[in-house]
């Protein structure tokens, strides 16, 4: 049995590295020619923890990389992993997924196999039946559901820990027809994730669970950060309390309750732009969703706020920031809240100083020499009059009073409650926490 997938990054070489170290035959394919040289050689284009042994693991088995498709033909299941980016109006922009399955269509027809294809891209409601399966249809000229099959399988794993959500998923769900492609593509799974449930439903369900999911998850990050806007205003009010507190009722559940500048990454802020797109398109409007976003909006405005309060005019002021990885453990900077907080300092004539453990490289393709790279946190806070935590590295817990001493101004704002505790020589503002009179 030969698996493909098309479309190398976070989730597809996270799948292609650990289908190859359990030992299926794999070939991984991307459009990318100078990608799949890096990741040939054992590299991979970026950091998520413990995927490069994998890869290296998988390369000495059965796993091929390439950038002809034509080795598709050759497949038995073949995932479509490829990115699902957003227009600027916020809707879905499908153009890499629809070239990306015309070449497969076109594969397809010169294919002898009966190939299951699986999409893992985030696809709004109705994509697969109005989009992906005429194109598949058209260019193989062959019949899904007869001459191959066509299923949707949404990916639910985080960047930081996509090896073990890939290992270990919390849910399979497979969304199509119920021919005897479905029953063994879900043969397949069951022998890859025993003891996991596996949802089976129809293709525009299967899509709009990805989205209820992100949705749900944003929606769990603004509804906290609400609160810890108002704990601020309470003198003594800890929102991490609270938060540990509801998350032990079963009903709401710990995960997703972090009070700090608002969400981003690569999926939950244009996931929600998409469902609320398609919402308004279907003429219901997505009143919820919209506060959802409008907090996480607010969330940025109020940290530049506090910086203002305090340092007044912003023109050639000298702000640190720490953290720009949109989490800790990976170096994507795609949707960081930190770039958005750099681009609006920027447009106020900031002097923006910034450090983070991985995404230096990554920050340096947006900003060039528009803003200053610190490699140790004492040079980034160097002269600073302002120092934002952003992002919660585990290096950032260690702050002291001797990392602080040569700060012009020693204003310490701290998104993420991670100095609490300590004894510092410093004005500290942490979000979600109301100051004692
Ligand atoms: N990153 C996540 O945490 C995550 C989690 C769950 C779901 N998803 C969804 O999975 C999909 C992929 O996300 P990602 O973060 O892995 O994307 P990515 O941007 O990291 O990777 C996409 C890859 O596809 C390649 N590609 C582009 N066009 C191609 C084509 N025509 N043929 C072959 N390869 C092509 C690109 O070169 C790139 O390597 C998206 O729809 C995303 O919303 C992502």
């Amino acid at each position: 049995m030969k698996i493909g997938i098309v479309g190398l990054g976070f989730v597809g070489l996270s799948l292609s590295s650990v289908l190859a170290s359990k030992g299926y035959d794999i070939i991984g394919i991307d459009i990318d020619e100078e990608k799949c040289k890096t990741i040939s050689d054992g590299i991979s284009p970026f950091f998520e923890p413990e995927l490069e042994n994998l890869l290296k693991n998988g390369l000495k088995k059965k796993l091929e990389i390439s950038n002809d498709f034509s080795l598709i033909r050759n497949c038995d299941f073949i995932f479509v992993t490829v990115g699902t980016p957003q227009n600027t109006d916020g809707s879905i922009n499908l153009s890499i997924i629809k070239k990306a399955v015309s070449i497969i269509g076109e594969n397809l027809q010169r294919s002898k196999k009966k190939p299951i294809i699986l999409v893992k891209s985030t696809v709004i409601p109705g994509t697969m039946k109005k989009n992906i399966l005429p194109i598949l249809e058209k260019k193989s000229n062959k019949k899904a559901g007869k001459d191959f099959g066509l299923i949707s399988n949404p990916e639910f794993l985080q960047e930081s820990t996509a090896i073990r959500d890939t290992k270990f998923p919390h849910v399979v769900v497979l969304g199509g027809y119920e021919t005897e492609f479905m029953k063994k593509a879900k043969k397949l799974f069951i022998k890859l994730h025993p003891n996991v449930p596996i949802v089976i439903t129809n293709h525009q369900t299967a899509e709009m669970i990805k989205y209820a999911n992100n949705s749900f998850l944003a929606t769990k990050i603004s509804f906290i950060n609400q609160l810890s806007n108002i704990c601020q205003k309470i003198p003594g009010a800890n929102v991490d309390d609270i938060a540990k507190t509801i998350g032990l009722d079963p009903r709401i559940g710990k995960l997703f309750l972090n009070a700090g500048p608002g969400y981003g990454g690569s999926c939950l802020p244009k996931d929600m732009k998409a469902l609320i797109n398609f919402a308004n398109t279907t003429g219901v409007t997505p009143t919820l969703l919209n506060a959802v976003e409008d907090v996480n909006m607010k969330q940025l405005e109020q940290i530049i706020s506090i910086i203002k309060q305090r340092l007044g005019n912003l023109t050639s002021k000298r702000v640190t920031i720490l953290g720009i990885a949109f989490k800790p453990n990976t170096d994507d900077i795609r949707n960081s809240i930190a770039i958005e907080l750099i681009k609006k300092l920027q447009k106020r004539k900031v002097i923006i100083t910034i450090h983070d453990p991985k995404a230096i490289k990554n920050t340096k393709k947006f900003f060039g020499d528009k803003i200053k790279y610190a490699n140790t946190i004492v040079d980034a806070l160097s002269e600073s009059q302002c120092v934002v935590i952003m992002t919660q590295w585990k290096q950032y817990e260690k702050l002291n009073n001797n990392q602080f001493k040569n700060m012009k101004k020693k204003f310490v704002i701290d998104c993420r409650r991670m100095l609490t505790n300590k004894q510092l020589d410093v004005d500290y503002f942490a979000i979600g926490l109301g100051k004692e009179n």
